[in-house]
């Protein structure tokens, strides 16, 4: 076993590489570097390892030959009413996958965007015969088997998702066109994929919620779970509207979520601490496997929209703010995604809290009594990438007692409490609790 001083040296990254962080790459902007440049720049500066595009442009699948990142290709909405037919869906695979799929790491083809929320006929009923057709073409070149096909959705396709439980597909929709979709899903591997915005969901009073922030939280009066952001409340009720058709063990991919950095003067919350704030959130949200309420101990795999700033884009000025690095690579604020970057102990965005509770009662971040110690040993070595543990060093304060247990304590709670004090930072796997009483001892204090 090493010492816990060399752990503790060791230099980790905020984001386990391989934690399924992905970006969407649009490409309406001027001046942005060529594909291969960006699959570069990924590659080796940033910790994400998947990418979603909006089109299946050869130069850009081509760029991430050998690059060891995942790519999710889209067919565009076009296209679907002709790849109803068999003949065509073959050819489209032979032409556009198969030539670069042995170089190429593309995990999945996406059929459309947003189609079923076109309301154009032929689009909604056009798109389970082209799936299916796109994946008989697939698994008849046997060695491609693996690339998968789903299509990614707006929460539009939800006629309910308040409370979380009560979530509905539209009528009309869900038996006809959803509900084939799911099958095709469960039977083939793959996910269902849907674009999650609490940017468009929230209000004055929501804001904490929408940024995972600390806030009083939103009950569902059905199930009494209380929801600790809208996020969680946008995927459970996706999670209800499957479970409601019978359809409980499909992953749900988040194919697309953000918040913009700039907006216009009439946009509210729409500032670079804010995208900040959310993105940051987002992540360690979304890999800390505490899942959610009604799918607890889950991952999601999530694109964050977006990488590039899209300057060729309509609409108000947040839709052209929502990327994450300049046309020239530099980033536009960092949320801790680049490899050569230490995240350093800065202060993170001051949040109001309405919660009087949180406001008066102090609260500690400590393990589990019967924490497992393997674990604790890892939140040590994560939590010290973003806090300073000098206190638990070989001189530190609290360096006795010199045991896994006492210190995971005392980097757990700088933790928790350095992120704001959400109930997800206390985590850790299951491994953490929060406390009210004060876990200080002798001349170790721990901050509340
Ligand atoms: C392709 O991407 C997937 C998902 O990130 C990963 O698990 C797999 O190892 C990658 N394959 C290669 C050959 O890089
Ligand atoms: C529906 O979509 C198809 C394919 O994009 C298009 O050709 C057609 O004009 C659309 N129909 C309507 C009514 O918009
Ligand atoms: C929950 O609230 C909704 C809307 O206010 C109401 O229709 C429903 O009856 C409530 N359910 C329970 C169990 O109280
Ligand atoms: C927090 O709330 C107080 C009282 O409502 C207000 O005076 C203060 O400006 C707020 N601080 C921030 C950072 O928003
Ligand atoms: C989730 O993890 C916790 C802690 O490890 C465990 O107690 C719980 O049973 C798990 N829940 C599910 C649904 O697997």
């Amino acid at each position: 076993m090493l010492a816990l001083s060399s752990l503790l040296s060791l230099f980790l990254l905020f984001i386990p590489q391989g934690a399924g962080i992905g970006v969407n790459y649009g490409k309406r902007a001027t001046n942005l570097p060529s594909p291969f440049q960006v699959a570069q720049f990924l590659s080796q500066n940033t910790i994400i390892d998947r990418v979603k595009i909006f089109d299946s442009d050869p130069t850009t699948i081509k760029a991430f030959a050998n690059t060891g990142l995942a790519i999710d290709i889209t067919i565009s909405n076009d296209l679907i009413p002709h790849l109803t037919k068999a003949s065509f869906a073959q050819h489209w695979v032979q032409t556009n996958i198969i030539p670069y799929a042995s170089r190429t790491n593309i995990s999945r083809i996406l059929v459309g965007n947003e189609a079923i929320s076109t309301a154009n006929k032929s689009l909604i009923l056009g798109l389970m015969p082209a799936m299916q057709n796109l994946h008989k073409a697939l698994v008849s070149v046997a060695r491609q088997h693996k690339i998968k096909v789903s299509t990614a959705h707006s929460l539009g396709i939800l006629s309910t998702s308040v409370p979380p439980s009560a979530g509905k597909f539209k009528d009309g929709y869900d038996t006809a066109v959803i509900k084939p979709l799911l099958s095709f899903l469960k039977a083939t591997g793959s996910p269902f994929m849907v674009n999650a915005y609490p940017f468009f969901g929230f209000t004055v009073d929501t804001l904490d919620y929408a940024l995972f922030r600390l806030n009083n939280g939103v009950v569902d009066n059905e199930t009494g779970h209380v929801y600790a952001n809208m996020l969680d409340a946008q995927l459970d009720a996706v999670h209800s509207a499957m479970k409601r058709l019978g359809f409980t063990d499909i992953d749900i991919v988040i194919a697309e979520t953000g918040w913009p950095s700039f907006g216009g003067e009439s946009e509210v919350s729409v500032t670079m601490d804010l995208a900040l704030d959310y993105n940051k959130n987002l992540i360690r949200h979304v890999i800390s496997g505490i899942g959610t309420p009604l799918m607890s101990n889950r991952t999601f795999e999530t694109y964050i929209f977006e990488l590039f700033n899209e300057d060729l884009k309509s609409g108000p000025a947040s839709e052209r703010n929502f990327g994450l690095f300049h046309a020239d690579l530099t980033p536009v604020y960092d949320i801790g995604i680049l490899k050569t970057e230490v995240t350093p102990p800065e202060k993170t965005t001051v949040t109001n809290s309405t919660n009087p509770i949180s406001d008066n009662v102090k609260q500690w971040c400590i393990p589990k009594l019967n924490a497992d110690k393997t674990m604790l040993q890892e939140n040590i070595i994560f939590a010290c990438t973003q806090v300073d543990c000098h206190p638990i060093q070989p001189g530190g304060f609290c360096f006795n007692p010199d045991t896994i247990h006492a210190h995971a304590a005392y980097a757990m709670n700088e933790y928790f409490r350095f992120y704001g004090k959400n109930s997800f930072d206390c985590y850790f796997g299951g491994s953490g609790i929060i406390s009210t009483s004060d876990p200080s001892y002798g001349s170790c204090k721990f901050n509340s």
